[in-house]
C-alpha cells in the first residue's frame, strides 16, 4: 500500500492540535481556488489549556489523524501547517522605517520595512511567530493598506509581533516530528480561525473573533483589515463539562454527552422537563433539564464578562469594535450567542468555516470546498470546531499563491522555509 502512495505539492495539510481533538485537514490548490479533500479528527489527551503536556499521547493522536487523511488520499503526508495557542503567547507592537530607493515602492521595500520593524529585542526564551503589519505610512500619509506601486521617499510600517515560549513551540514541533512530520509553518490559532470565518467587511469595520475551544478561549481583534490584538483566556468547554460533572455527580464523559445533547442557556431550556443521565454507578436517572442550564449559565456569564472586560479595555482606548464572531466547538452551546449579544450590546454571530470560501476569492476566481460552489463544508465538518483547521489550510494556500491582495505575502513561503530551518536546528541542537 505504502509504495502506491504519492506526494502532491499542491496539497496543503492543516494540523489543528487542540485540547480536545486533533484534526488534520487536506486542501488542494485548484485554478484560482481550493478544495477541501479530506478531514480527520481524533480525541486529544496530551494537551492542557492549549499547551502540550504529554508528548507521547499528542504524537500518537497526530499520527492517527494524519494516517486517516493519508489513507483517504492514498498519499504520503510529509509537511503540515500547525496551529499554536496557549497563555504563553505574548504580542507587542513595533515600528520600522526605510528610505525608498527607486521612484515607487516595491515589494522588496515593504519587506525591508517589515524586517526593520522586526529587528527588536526578544528574550531568549521567546520565539517570534508572526510579524503582522497593522499600518503602512508613506511620506507621513497613514492608513495605506498596500503601498506597492505608490510613489514616495520614506516608508514606515507599524507591525504587531506575536511571540511564543520557545519551550511550548518546540514541544509542539517535537510532537509533529515524533509523528514523522515536518512543520512547514506554525500559525497562531486565532489567526487561522479568523481566516476561515471573518468577512473582509468585518475585518475592516472592527470585529472580535472569540474562539471558544475546549481548554481556552482565544480572542483576535481586527480593525481596518489588520489583526490588532490577541489574547487567551484560560476558560473553555472543558470547564463547562467539569461543572456539570461536579454539579450533577456524573462521570466526565457522561457530563460531556449531556452538555452537547441538552446543554442550553436559553430561557426555554426547561423543555423537555426531564432528561435521562447515566450516573457514576451506571444507573440511568431522570434529572430536571433546567438544572443543566442553571449550572451552565453562571460559567458562560463569567466567560463573557472576561471577554467584555477585554473589549471594553480596547474600546476605552478609542478602538471601536462593531461586532463579535463566536467560533470553536463551545460556541455551539444553545443560547450562548444570544447571551453574548445581551451582555456585550453588539451583534454576535457564530463563525462557521464555510464562510471563508467566499472571502478567499482573491480576484482570480471563486474557490470551492468539496466541489460545492458555495464553499460549504459538508456534513459533520461544517462546524465551528473546524474553523482553525480550515484556516490553517487557507493560510498555507495563501502563502503559496502570489497574492493580488498584498505585495508582500508572495514571499511568505521563502520566509517559512527559512524559519523552518531555524526551528529544526534548534530542536536538533537541544537533543
Ligand atoms: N453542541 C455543542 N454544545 C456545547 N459544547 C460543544 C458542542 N460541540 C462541541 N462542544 C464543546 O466544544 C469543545 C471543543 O471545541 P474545539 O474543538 O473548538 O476545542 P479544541 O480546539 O480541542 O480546544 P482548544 O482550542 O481550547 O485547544 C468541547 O469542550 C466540546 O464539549
Ligand atoms: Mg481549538
Amino acid at each position: 500500500m505504502a509504495e502506491k502512495r504519492r506526494r502532491n505539492n499542491n496539497i496543503i495539510i492543516g494540523l489543528d492540535v487542540g485540547t480536545t481533538k486533533i484534526c488534520a485537514i487536506a486542501g488542494e490548490i485548484t485554478d484560482g481556488g481550493m478544495n477541501i479533500l479530506s478531514v480527520s479528527s481524533h480525541p486529544s489527551t496530551g494537551l492542557r489549556k492549549g499547551v502540550v503536556i504529554d508528548m507521547e499521547a499528542t504524537a500518537n493522536s497526530i499520527k492517527r489523524a494524519v494516517a486517516d487523511v493519508e489513507d483517504h488520499l492514498g498519499m504520503v503526508i510529509k509537511d503540515v501547517l500547525v496551529g499554536i495557542a496557549g497563555s504563553h503567547i505574548k504580542s507587542f507592537n513595533s515600528y520600522g522605517a526605510v528610505g525608498i530607493k527607486g521612484k515607487e515602492v516595491t515589494a522588496e521595500d515593504v519587506e525591508r520595512a517589515i524586517d526593520a520593524a522586526s529587528a527588536v529585542y526578544v528574550p531568549l526564551d521567546r520565539e517570534m511567530l508572526h510579524v503582522l503589519p497593522t499600518d503602512f505610512i508613506l511620506d507621513g500619509q497613514e492608513g495605506i493598506k498596500d503601498p506597492v506601486g505608490m510613489a514616495g521617499v520614506r516608508l514606515e510600517v507599524k507591525v504587531y509581533i506575536v511571540t511564543g515560549a520557545v519551550s511550548s513551540v518546540q514541544n509542539l514541533l517535537k510532537c509533529c516530528e515524533r509523528a514523522g512530520l515536518e512543520v512547514a509553518d506554525i500559525v497562531l490559532q486565532p489567526l487561522a480561525s479568523a481566516g476561515a470565518t471573518l468577512t473582509d467587511d468585518e475585518r475592516d469595520m472592527g470585529i472580535a473573533l472569540v474562539d471558544i475551544g475546549g481548554g481556552t478561549t482565544d480572542i483576535a481583534v481586527y480593525k481596518e483589515g489588520w489583526l490588532r490584538h490577541t489574547s487567551v483566556l484560560g476558560i473553555g468547554g472543558n470547564h463547562f463539562t467539569n461543572d456539570i460533572s461536579v454539579g450533577l455527580r456524573l462521570p466526565f464523559h457522561e457530563a460531556e454527552r449531556v452538555k452537547k445533547k441538552y446543554g442550553s442557556i436559553l430561557p426555554e431550556s426547561g423543555n423537555p422537563a426531564e432528561v435521562d443521565v447515566v450516573a457514576i454507578d451506571g444507573q440511568v436517572r431522570g434529572i430536571p433539564k433546567k438544572y443543566i442550564a442553571e449550572i451552565l449559565q453562571p460559567r458562560c456569564e463569567e466567560l463573557l464578562e472576561l471577554v467584555k472586560q477585554e473589549i471594553d479595555g480596547l474600546q476605552n482606548n478609542g478602538f471601536i469594535i462593531s461586532g463579535l464572531v463566536l467560533t470553536g466547538g463551545s460556541s455551539l452551546l444553545a443560547g450562548f450567542d444570544r447571551m453574548a449579544e445581551a451582555m456585550l450590546s453588539m451583534p454576535v454571530r457564530i463563525g462557521y468555516p464555510y464562510l471563508s470560501a467566499e472571502n478567499f476569492n482573491n480576484g482570480s476566481g471563486a474557490r470551492t470546498m468539496n466541489g460545492n460552489a458555495t464553499g460549504e463544508l459538508k456534513g459533520e465538518f461544517n462546524n465551528p470546531m473546524y474553523a482553525t483547521g480550515v484556516g490553517l489550510v487557507l493560510y498555507g494556500i495563501e502563502a503559496m499563491m502570489p497574492s493580488e491582495r498584498s505585495g508582500f505575502s508572495s514571499d511568505i513561503f521563502n520566509r517559512i522555509i527559512a524559519k523552518m530551518a531555524g526551528w529544526f536546528k534548534n530542536i536538533l541542537g537541544k537533543k
